[in-house]
């Protein structure tokens, strides 16, 4: 059984945590759990080391250039690979007043929003798709969520949230022309939507849990090579197995 790494985003607390939680648990894998402070991963890395788990924690933010950089070296240089990658971190300004309509959203907001979900998940993809490709292998999975589809941004029920929205909006337009280069390489690349969770984030009165939400992280980081790519998935407990999104 060959070994596998993995490197979660955001992965020290909610949806994240409980991905490298997931991941960790297949066989072969070793979790890389990133946090924006180092405390906080090796915190993370604690928790899941009690439950027996293969983890190491580094310090990961998304959104500085020299962090990602310096992230990169360290996991050349300590493990010389990487073969899944999930892209988990991210922010939702839902809170502030002026993101309960569009005619209120904040440019600078939605320019914020857009550099963590959508510009820093770029960052972390440019850095380690080479990592992949030197060994033909990658699994790329982006949290997303059903709320940036387009066909359904008119008529559904969740809350305005225009610069959550539009950055995810985005984060799946370059998730779609990545996987298009990429097409051939062995390195599949996917995004899903994990549903409303119990997290930070999701709040208290959210239906699901994040343990539930985390299963189809983990079935787009474990594909097989004849897999699709390029596609947006609804969380799988919802339909007994991963179906399309519309985008
Ligand atoms: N909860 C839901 O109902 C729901 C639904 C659909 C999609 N999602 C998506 O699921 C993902 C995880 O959300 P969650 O519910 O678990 O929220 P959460 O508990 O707020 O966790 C967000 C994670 O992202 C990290 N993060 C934020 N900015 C970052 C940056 N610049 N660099 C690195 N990490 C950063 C946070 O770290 P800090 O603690 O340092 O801020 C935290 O670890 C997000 O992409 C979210 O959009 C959530």
């Amino acid at each position: 059984m060959s070994q596998k790494i993995a490197v979660v985003t955001g992965s020290h607390k909610g949806l994240g945590l409980e991905i490298a939680r997931q991941l960790a648990a297949q066989p072969g894998f070793v979790v890389i759990v990133t946090a924006r402070k180092i405390e906080s991963a090796e915190l993370a890395k604690q928790t899941l080391t009690e439950e027996q788990l293969t983890v190491d924690a580094q310090q990961l933010d998304v959104t500085h250039a020299d962090s990602v950089s310096q992230f990169t070296q360290w996991l050349e240089q300590n493990y010389g690979r990487v073969d899944v990658l999930v892209n988990n971190a991210g922010i939702n300004p839902y809170y502030s007043a002026e993101e309960s309509s569009i005619l209120t959203a904040q440019p600078a907001v939605l320019l914020d929003t857009i550099n963590t979900n959508a510009a820093g998940m770029l960052r972390i993809t440019q850095a380690l798709i080479p990592l992949m490709q030197r060994h033909g292998y990658g699994r790329i999975v982006n949290v997303s969520t059903e709320m940036a589809a387009l066909e359904l941004m008119g008529q559904d029920q969740y809350p305005i949230a225009p610069s959550y929205r539009a950055s995810k909006v985005v984060m799946n337009a370059l998730a779609v022309m990545m996987a298009r280069e990429l097409a051939g390489s062995n390195i599949l690349f996917n995004s899903y939507s994990p549903g409303w969770m119990k997290t930070d984030m999701g709040g208290a009165d959210a239906p699901f849990t994040v343990e539930e939400g985390a299963q189809t992280a983990v079935h787009l980081a474990t594909l097989d090579e004849d897999a699709p790519t390029g596609k947006f998935f609804a969380e799988m407990r919802k339909f007994g197995g991963p179906i399309s999104l519309p985008w």
